[in-house]
């Protein structure tokens, strides 16, 4: 069963001045329980959207989603303490320790004190869980909000762009966090605009462009289904090299000191042979790698912003 599951869905909003902004214009969405997920897309694509109609922050105009079994706009209700989220900076009191700001929200959600240790432990912040949170970094203040989404010791957990404003340790400690609990069973759901991010953290992906998801699956797939991915060779005399692959009907091209050939990786064995059997030795022979860039642009027609 999918811990997210979003069908056909539609959101407009309304114009000032009349008319509408098409942002989910038919978003379909499978997430597998367990591991991380990215929601990759640029800006303006609708992620921020659908974590808003996950949460039942705002209704759709159409379509159907389901988390945890439970539809957002009726039974949220019954699921809502299997959830955490972030959206948007969360609130925290910047002159009272993350401790104590714990404190207060394991009041407010009825949740035992002794959890506040556990989900500091979790993201790291034990040592420094009586320093006022506005001498935190950045990664600090990202990673105590993590934790308050975690008291409630969620199954699921929804974070809207977590590696936003972060410089690059802190983006590194929130991903390593998010990793970690992806790995011990949590399914987290990441949106995020930042392509090398997704690659990084994610196990499975949706790319999102123009408020539909155009491609979606595991990292590894999503990359290998795009783009026949050609073969990189090595060898002394190029020239003579490509004259012979030509030869043979193969499509080849000279690119710096090597040759590209526009062949499927496993067909590496069949290149070695044509060349050897010519009298020219491949010294180095690898699959070029489709990277998720190419993919991405492919996909939605815009560079990651
Ligand atoms: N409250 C709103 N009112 C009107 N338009 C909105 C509102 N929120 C988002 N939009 C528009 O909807 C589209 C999707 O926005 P959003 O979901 O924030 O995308 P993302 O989070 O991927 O950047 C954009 O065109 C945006 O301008
Ligand atoms: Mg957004």
């Amino acid at each position: 069963m999918s811990v997210i599951e979003v069908r056909g869905l539609r959101k407009d909003y309304r114009r000032l001045r009349g008319g509408k902004t098409v942002a989910l214009s038919g978003l379909d969405l499978d997430v597998p329980a367990g591991g991380v997920y990215g929601f990759l897309g640029p800006n303006g694509s609708g992620k921020t959207t659908t974590v808003r109609c996950l949460l039942g922050l705002i209704s759709p105009t159409g379509g159907e989603m389901r988390l945890l079994g439970a539809d957002p706009r009726s039974d949220l209700r019954k699921v809502i303490a299997r959830v955490g989220a972030i959206v948007e900076t969360p609130a925290m009191f910047p002159g009272f320790s993350a401790r104590r700001n714990l404190e207060i929200l394991a009041r407010i959600e009825d949740i035992e004190k002794t959890r506040i240790d556990e989900v500091l432990e979790t993201v790291d912040l034990r040592d420094r869980a009586k320093d006022r949170v506005k001498n935190y970094s950045l990664g600090m203040k990202q990673r105590l909000g993590i934790a308050a989404a975690l008291l409630k010791d969620p199954e699921l957990l929804i974070l809207d762009e977590p590696a936003n404003g972060l410089d690059p340790a802190g983006i590194k400690e929130v991903r390593e966090l998010l990793r970690r609990l992806g790995g011990e069973g949590k399914t987290v759901f990441i949106s995020s605009h930042i392509l090398s991010e997704v690659r990084q953290t994610c196990d499975h992906v949706a790319i999102l462009a123009r408020g539909r998801c155009v491609a979606e699956g595991a990292v590894a797939d999503v990359l290998s289904s795009q783009r026949a991915a050609g073969i990189t060779a090595r060898v002394g005399d190029l020239p003579a090299a490509l004259t012979t692959l030509e030869g043979a009907g193969i499509e080849a091209r000279i690119e710096d000191d090597a040759l590209k050939v526009a062949l499927p990786p496993l067909e590496g064995a069949r290149v070695t042979k044509i060349l050897a059997d010519a009298g020219l030795y491949v010294s180095e022979l690898r699959p070029d790698e489709v990277d998720l860039e190419t993919v991405f642009l492919e996909l939605t027609g815009e560079p990651e912003s």
